[in-house]
């Protein structure tokens, strides 16, 4: 059972690593999403039908609260949604949902593997914060570990079943996304951005960073928004097919994410966007 940090020992992680590495070198990037070959079945590990990364260039935009209210979105779609919440040190999905840990680990495959905590909503949490039971404990780790720990939290958790996962990142281009998107078979990127001039310079290099690593971003969400509008298109360089939408700057959002309680949004704003989410598992091989 993984209790705290210290579980996740480097040689588990480098183990489970090598699975991506090899599957790398025999030509499979697990991007099922866009690739041709047709294979029977996928060589990387991929758990579940489409995994996204939510992201951004500013902090505090709204990354974790969309990324909860995304998932709810999905899930009340009808599909088995999971959150990984790759921000260890700013982890913050249990307590956005209320929830608290340990989480339960099973096996898989001859292997232990961590169980996502399956919330009242239906949606499938793992955080480091429902591994540690000290959550007032510094994390005192370089970049290089702990994108380690989120791809050991993606590549042993018993994401068997699950749809869609919505990754929460940190914003920017720090180690854990740079590490996190060159290990994981990661389909598409949400971009979470706020409204005005003063988020444009490092959101559209964000949005550029994702473009040059992965591919473009699937869905802009314009988070606080002050009007109905979503400046996206006169103030970003965006590919034509990628969703835009709006969320509005909300007592109600705010108070739902102090209280534990953001599963009783509406969260009909982003059904276009989810729906976008959904589109590679209603076509997956897999
Ligand atoms: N649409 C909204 N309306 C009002 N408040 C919001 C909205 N979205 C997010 N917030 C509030 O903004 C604050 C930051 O949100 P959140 O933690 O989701 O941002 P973040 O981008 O994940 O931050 P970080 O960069 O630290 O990870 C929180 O207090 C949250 O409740
Ligand atoms: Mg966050």
């Amino acid at each position: 059972m993984i209790k705290k940090l210290e579980d996740i020992t480097p040689e588990m992680y480098d183990e489970l690593n090598k699975e991506i590495e090899d599957a790398f070198e025999q030509g499979c990037h697990g991007q099922c999403a866009s690739c041709k070959s047709g294979c029977a079945e996928p060589l990387y590990p991929r758990y579940a039908k489409a995994l996204y990364a939510v992201t951004g260039g500013k902090g505090g935009t709204g990354k974790s609260t969309v990324t909860a209210m995304l998932a709810l979105a999905l899930q009340r779609q009808g599909y088995k949604t999971g959150i990984l919440d790759a921000d260890l040190p700013g982890a913050t999905q249990p307590q956005l949902f209320g929830a608290a840990g340990p989480v339960r680990s099973v096996q898989r495959k001859g292997k232990n593997a961590v169980q996502p905590l399956t919330l009242p909503c239906g949606v499938g949490l793992l955080s480091y914060n429902l591994i540690e039971p000290d959550l007032t404990r510094p994390i005192l780790m370089p970049g290089r570990d702990l994108s380690n720990v989120v791809s050991y939290l993606y590549t042993d958790g018993a994401w068997d079943g699950y749809d869609v996962i919505l990754i929460d990142m940190p914003s920017g281009a720090g180690d854990v996304p740079l590490n996190l998107y060159s290990s994981l078979p990661v389909d598409g990127v949400v971009i979470v951005a706020e409204p005005g001039e003063l988020a444009v310079v490092p959101t559209q290099r964000c949005v550029n960073l994702c473009g040059m690593l992965l591919s473009p971003p699937v869905a802009f969400v314009e988070n606080k928004a002050l009007t109905e509008r979503c400046e996206s298109d006169r103030l970003y360089t965006l590919p034509e097919d990628c969703v835009r939408a709006a969320l509005p700057l909300s007592p109600e959002i705010n108070l739902a994410g102090l209280t534990g309680t953001v599963d009783q949004l509406d969260t009909s704003g982003l059904n276009e966007v989810a729906a976008r989410l959904a589109r590679p598992v209603l076509h997956s091989p897999c």
